[in-house]
């Protein structure tokens, strides 16, 4: 598609599809044209609950500039560097509960389990919430077509009434946390309505747990087409950074985003008019020969690779210091641990059916 159609539209269901590097990268960043609000850039009626579009992935300046810069304190780098003793801690918990003779599952035994615990902690939750949270966070990404949507509309309810027996907790008895500091926090003096309380954690329970577990696995998947890399990180930990930004670029956790139009864009020979969706698919730009020479190739010293793995401009992944950490802290742990080569048994693997993320259910090793 790249080749031959890069602005595709697909008439048929009314969405153009942007394939190549320069108009995806165009797509995610020029916000005035390409909005992130489906509300404010066409008549569209929310389905399902309401909260989860009150998050700033789902806003345009000046709102989500506000409400982002109250975010941003709790996640740089400077910040998320503090917390790698906490998350080497819980990494060698999971690995050490490991039978020696049982067979490894990295999405279920390192994978999943990792983000959602960092996650849970720092919003201040139990981490004895993990099934609840996997639950929630599997609804609010699935894409298993109409029959299913009573019950993952009924989840995602389920997880805001949830969050609101928190939010009202902590309220009465704050602590130090996340959703602490949320509540109290303020916006031209004003505090966050409810509603934008309970967006904030659930993107933050959705965007800091399945995105990560998907990059741990798909760095392993990776490595497994590309045996040699294992024994080099083995040898040379200092281009484990390097060997995950490619895993990032080579098979991209989140594949795609939506932006609606909000004034006619033109791209290359195509005229995109006005209120049309519009979805960039990252992991096709992360593949465009134009930007990165011999695409396919997984090459973990790549410079530069400008991936776009994270999405770029405002919108720019706010937990990437976080996931680069955590992938840095479990593929280290598993290098020291797992000796040899490492092989994925061939067998065919199930992959999430989710059209924005991509990743597998399970992942033997
Ligand atoms: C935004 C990917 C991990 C929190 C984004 C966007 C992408 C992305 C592509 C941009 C969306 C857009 O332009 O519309 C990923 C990937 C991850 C990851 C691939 C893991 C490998 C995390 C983590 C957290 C997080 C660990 C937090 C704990 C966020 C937030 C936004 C965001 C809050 C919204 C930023 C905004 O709209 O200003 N992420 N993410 N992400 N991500 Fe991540």
């Amino acid at each position: 598609m790249r080749e031959t159609q890069p602005v595709y539209h697909d008439e048929e269901h009314g969405v153009w599809h942007l394939f190549r590097y320069a108009d995806v990268l165009r797509g995610l960043s020029d916000y005035a044209v390409f909005s992130s609000d489906p509300r404010s850039a066409m008549e569209w009626e929310p389905e399902g609950p309401e909260p989860i579009l009150e998050s700033i992935l789902r806003m345009d300046p000046p709102r989500h500039r506000q409400l982002r810069s109250l975010a941003t304190q709790a996640f740089t780098p400077r910040v998320v560097a503090q917390l790698a003793p906490r998350i080497e801690a819980i990494t060698n918990d999971l690995l050490d509960k490991i039978p020696m003779t049982g067979e490894l599952d990295v999405v279920r035994d390192l994978a999943y389990p990792l983000p959602v615990t960092v996650i849970a902690e720092l919003l201040g939750i139990p981490s004895e919430m993990r099934a609840d949270f996997k639950r929630w966070s599997d609804a609010l990404v699935s894409d298993e077509g109409e029959e299913a949507r009573d019950t993952l509309f009924a989840e995602i309810k389920s997880m805001y009434a949830y969050f609101t027996q928190v939010l009202e907790e902590r309220r009465q008895h704050p602590q130090k946390d996340l959703i602490s500091d949320l509540l109290v926090a303020e916006v031209d003096g004003q505090h966050l309505s409810d509603v934008e309380l309970l967006g904030f954690c659930a993107l933050l329970l959705v965007a800091g747990n399945e995105t990560t577990t998907n990059l741990i696995a798909n760095s392993i998947l990776s490595f497994d087409r590309n045996p040699e890399v294992v024994e080099r990180l083995r040898n040379d930990p200092a281009l484990i950074p390097g060997a995950i930004e490619e895993a990032l670029r080579y098979i991209s956790p989140v594949k795609a985003m939506a932006r609606f139009t909000k004034a006619e864009a033109v791209l290359g020979d195509q005229r995109i008019p006005e209120k049309q969706v519009v979805i960039a698919w990252m992991a096709s730009a992360n593949r465009d020969e134009n930007q990165f020479p011999d695409a396919d190739r997984f090459d973990i010293q790549r410079e530069p690779n400008r991936h776009l793995a994270f999405g770029h401009g405002i919108h720019f992944c706010l937990g990437a210091p976080l996931a680069r950490l955590e992938a840095k802290i479990a593929l280290t742990a598993m290098l020291k641990r797992f000796p040899g080569q490492w092989r994925v048994p061939d067998v065919p693997l199930q992959p999430i059916k989710s059209e924005i993320v991509f990743g597998v259910k399970n992942l033997p090793m």
